[in-house]
């Protein structure tokens, strides 16, 4: 079940995403504690399953405002170690955030055919800035993964909260890209005839549209593509999230392939936090590599979040215009997101 999750670094951390954190004696065993926010959705529940197969998180606990009772009492059910216990509504909000090492957020409204992320922003911005003010005031030095749309400008959302509290790290706050490096290794192997889980092509900038800039001159194994089909190959990995929300057809946004992402993610900032060297996974973050202030790049990680920003490498003419394009639209929405908090 686990062995689409092997893709890694290096192949003993392959072999402990494989087995979903199972069967792995590690020399620092200490227990993590993770928060699932948002628990109860489309996202939220496929991904605590996913994470309660972790034998490395010891305590899971889902919160939502609907649901979470249930939730948790049918996971708990399954024979992993991990305790998994529901918080619900906002009374249980700051006891969900309790000691947790870790906080990932999946709360808010999914996309319908015809919408734009940003449309998702009225709602979701202050579901976000909530849910970041109690972590800010309970577990501020948790790593937080936020996947929330539009995540361009909930990732600034949540780290103006945190400004605001006095307890800011940047490096600690991350916008889940992973789905789009996942989407373009699957979209690349499908082209190449290879299998998925060898390729691995950064993806860098943000989360949406123009701002999505997969980095094929840089992927691995090195793969060749004529102009026009490496221009329908970026747009549509570019175009992924429409493509699911389309054939869903009203019914919301990608959940499985989000949670198998949010797994990945989630299981990357865990090997770290344990220790493990040489993790490194694109994510959106606070970034001086560009003009943009928040940046997707490939992120080494640590015990306390970003070790080191691993830029942008050497970028194909092609990926420089793309790059050009994404900019401006990326700055509105960092802006955008920012003076949601300032106002
Ligand atoms: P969903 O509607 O199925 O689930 C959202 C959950 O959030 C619901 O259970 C809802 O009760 C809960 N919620 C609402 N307000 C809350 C609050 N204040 N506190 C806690 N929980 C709250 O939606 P979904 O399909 O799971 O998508 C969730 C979000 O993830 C959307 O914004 C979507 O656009 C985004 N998304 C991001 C990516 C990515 O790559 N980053 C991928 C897919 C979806
Ligand atoms: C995705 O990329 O699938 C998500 O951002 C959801 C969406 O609205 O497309």
């Amino acid at each position: 079940m686990f062995s689409r999750l092997a893709k890694s670094t290096t192949p003993v951390a392959a072999q402990f995403i494989a087995n979903g954190g199972r069967n792995i004696s590690t020399s620092n065993p200490r227990n993590v504690k993770v928060a699932v926010m948002g628990a109860s959705g489309g996202i939220g529940q496929p991904l605590s399953l996913l994470l309660k197969h972790s034998q490395l998180i010891s305590e899971l606990n889902l919160f939502d405002i609907v649901h979470t009772p249930g939730v948790a009492a049918d996971l708990s059910h399954i024979e992993t170690r991990c305790k998994v216990k529901g918080f619900v509504g906002n009374d249980q909000l700051k006891d969900s955030l309790k000691g947790v090492d870790i906080v990932i957020i999946p709360a808010g409204v999914p996309r319908k055919p015809g919408m734009t992320r940003d449309d998702l922003f009225n709602t979701n911005a202050s579901i976000v800035r909530d849910l970041a003010a109690a972590t800010a005031a309970v577990a501020p030095k948790a790593l937080i993964g936020i996947i929330s749309n539009p995540v361009n400008s909930t990732v600034p959302i949540a780290s103006e909260v945190f400004k605001k509290a006095g307890v800011y790290d940047p490096k600690r706050i991350f916008g889940v890209s992973t789905l789009d490096v996942v989407r373009a290794n699957t979209f690349i192997a499908d082209a190449k005839g290879l299998d998925p889980a060898q390729v691995n092509c950064p993806v860098i900038g943000g989360h949406s549209g123009v701002t999505i800039i997969p980095l094929i001159s840089q992927c691995k194994p090195q793969v060749q593509f004529p102009q026009d089909k490496l221009t329908a190959l970026t747009e549509r990995i570019q175009e992924a999230g429409t493509e699911v929300v389309k054939a869903k057809a009203g019914a919301g946004s990608a959940t499985l392939s989000m949670a198998y992402a949010g797994a990945r993610f989630t299981f990357s900032l865990l090997r770290a936090l344990k220790g493990e060297q040489g993790v490194i996974e694109c994510a959106y973050v606070k970034s001086d590599i560009t003009e943009a202030t928040y940046f997707a790049t490939p992120i080494l990680l640590g015990p306390n979040g970003v070790e080191k920003n691993m830029g942008l490498g050497k970028l194909s003419t092609f990926e420089q215009e793309l790059l050009a394009k994404a900019l401006p639209e990326l700055k509105k929405n960092i802006e955008t997101g920012e003076k949601f908090i300032n106002k």
